[in-house]
């Protein structure tokens, strides 16, 4: 197998890797240099992990520009363990706001009611989460713990352009999707987390940015290793953190810096490749649909449908045929989703688009 047998892959995630990523990582797969063994197989405590979990760190901090009153955690169990261990530690008994705007906060909110009080403030169940509520559409209770919110809905594809503004209270966001995507300013959120498998490397870490005055709500009878204070005060090192993935996160921060430029450069790229594909989409003249309301496409995830189920099955399979794999929609919504992250070049979402003219021609009754 070659890097010519690579296919674009337009997987929701676990996602596309940068090429040159890999590339990296395969070079020093065997020896990392200077260490005699791969990365794999060396100790987390040992002279040779330090520099990959600090630089993996302070490529995060330059990045996003973290303020220097914020913890960088690198954690295990995907988003969905941060669904529970934000309650856990921030509700200290009172109760939390969220604005449920699709799957991935939906399910959200019901963990958070699992540990303890979650209201929400807002759900788009009845406008099938096409879109994100406007500033006066809802209202967050003045005394809540924190206000939640997923800034990119990965499964309908609706994205947050603007964040919504929660006075003292600590705003919590779920970026698993969209995180690197663009600059961001920290400052304007208590807590922003995302799992790695989309845009920051590989499954099995999970980046958590946390302020500091919210490692004071952690309790100290919450287990240590659901207790954000304590892996603050470990540095993420309570035990074994996952080093390959960490290692990874390293190359994937160091591709974003050198060879994109940093994310304002990276969000430039991103806007171009999602504007080919909503144009394929919008000039099709409805034989394409796209989920998400215009105003609030995501960059990141297309989901959208052809005129019949029978239709989006020979896309799928005529596109996969092509190179062009992983179109399948969500299994809980169906229909197809181009996941088009950081590491997708342009070069795919253009084949794709053409693939797309193509089949509407020849498939238009
Ligand atoms: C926005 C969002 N949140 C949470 C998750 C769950 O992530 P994990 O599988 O790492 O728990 C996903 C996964 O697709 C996601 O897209």
């Amino acid at each position: 197998m070659s890097v010519t047998d690579r296919v674009y892959n337009f997987s929701a995630g676990p996602a596309v890797l940068p090429l040159p990523v890999l590339e990296k990582a395969r070079e020093e797969l065997l020896c990392l240099p200077g260490a005699g063994a791969s990365v794999m197989e060396i100790s987390h405590r040992s002279k040779m992990f330090e520099p990959i979990i600090e630089g993996a760190e302070t490529n995060v901090r330059t990045l996003l520009n973290v303020p220097n009153n914020y913890h960088v955690l690198f954690l295990q169990g995907g988003a969905l363990l941060q669904f529970a261990m934000i309650p856990i530690n921030l509700l200290n008994g009172k109760s939390a706001n969220y604005v449920v705007t699709g799957s991935w906060s939906k399910k959200a909110f019901s963990e958070a009611n699992l540990v303890g009080n979650a209201q929400s403030v807002w759900d788009g169940k009845d406008l099938s989460y096409k879109r994100k509520p406007g500033a006066n559409e809802f209202q967050f209770e003045p005394n809540a713990a924190y206000a939640y919110i997923c800034s990119n809905e990965t499964i309908e594809g609706v994205q947050y352009q603007e964040y919504p503004s929660t006075e003292n209270i600590p705003l919590v966001c779920d970026s698993s999707s969209d995180f690197f995507c663009k600059p961001i300013d920290v400052s304007k959120f208590g807590l922003i987390y995302a799992c790695a498998q989309k845009n920051i490397g590989p499954a099995g870490v999970t980046l958590v940015i946390i302020r500091n005055d919210l490692l004071e709500r952690s309790d100290g009878k919450i287990p240590s290793l659901l207790n954000y204070k304590k892996i603050a005060e470990a540095k993420s090192m309570l035990n074994t953190p996952p080093c390959f993935a960490i290692y990874m996160v390293k190359l994937v921060t160091e591709w974003l810096l050198h060879d994109i430029g940093g994310l304002d450069k990276m969000y430039a790229i991103n806007k171009e490749k999602a504007a080919l594909l909503y144009d394929a989409i919008d000039r099709s003249n409805g034989f394409y649909k796209g989920h998400a309301d215009k105003e609030y496409r995501s960059i990141m995830n297309v989901p959208f449908r052809l005129p019949s189920e029978e239709l989006d099955k020979k896309f799928q399979s005529e596109a996969d045929k092509a190179g062009l794999t992983t179109l399948g929609g969500h299994r809980s919504v169906g229909g197809l989703r181009a996941s088009i992250y950081n590491a997708m070049p342009k070069e795919g979402v253009a084949k794709l688009c053409g693939f797309m003219d193509d089949f509407a021609r020849k498939n238009k009754s």
